[in-house]
């Protein structure tokens, strides 16, 4: 394992709303026999409401707040050597200085999916999400995070299943 994951044992899964990165978290947690983190379920638990609740109610400003802090505290238990993957929020690696907190913290993969899967993939689940309730905006913000996901440490095609998705992230190099 590079000496790297040594020190800071945290992979963070980064990717837009719908690409996997809970499902592929939670089973490549499971095949390392590491903690698994959601990020936002992480915040529905200590905000005690739904996403949805918190954008409508307190605003998106304040909730992405409350997702670096969230960022931060979990972040700081990676330090401490507590072998972690985290599925962070579509947005977090968007949201200035939040990449600049996990960077040389673990590293950061990427999972690639076509709009298309994305858009099956969520289309029973809009109300779950605020930012997928106008389309428009969906697949803008679709293209604008691009750059943006593109600045983690990997990226990994998602367009797969999950065991696959898990199977390409354990062939990365940071494992040798
Ligand atoms: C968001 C994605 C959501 C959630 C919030 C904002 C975003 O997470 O954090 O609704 O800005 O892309 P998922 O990517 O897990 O749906």
């Amino acid at each position: 394992m590079d000496t790297r994951l040594k020190r800071a044992p945290g992979i963070y899964l980064t990717g837009f709303m719908g690409s996997g990165k809970t499902t592929v978290a939670q089973a490549l947690a499971d095949r390392l026999g590491w903690d698994f983190v959601d990020l936002d379920a992480e915040i529905e638990a200590q905000e005690q409401a739904c996403i949805a609740q918190i954008f409508d109610t307190r605003g998106e400003a304040e909730f992405r707040r409350i997702e670096t802090a969230m960022i931060q505290r979990w972040r700081d238990r990676i330090e401490r050597c507590i072998p972690t993957v985290i599925a962070l929020g579509g947005g977090s690696f968007v949201q200035p200085g939040n990449l600049e907190l996990l960077q040389n913290h673990g590293f950061s993969v990427w999972l690639d999916c076509p709009l298309e899967t994305i858009e099956r993939r969520i289309e029973t689940q809009a109300d779950t999400r605020p930012l997928a309730r106008d389309r428009e905006n969906f697949r803008r913000l679709y293209e604008d995070r691009r750059k943006a996901y593109s600045r983690a440490d990997f990226r990994v095609d998602a367009d797969c299943s999950v065991e696959r998705a898990v199977d390409l992230i354990m062939a990365l190099p940071f494992w040798k």
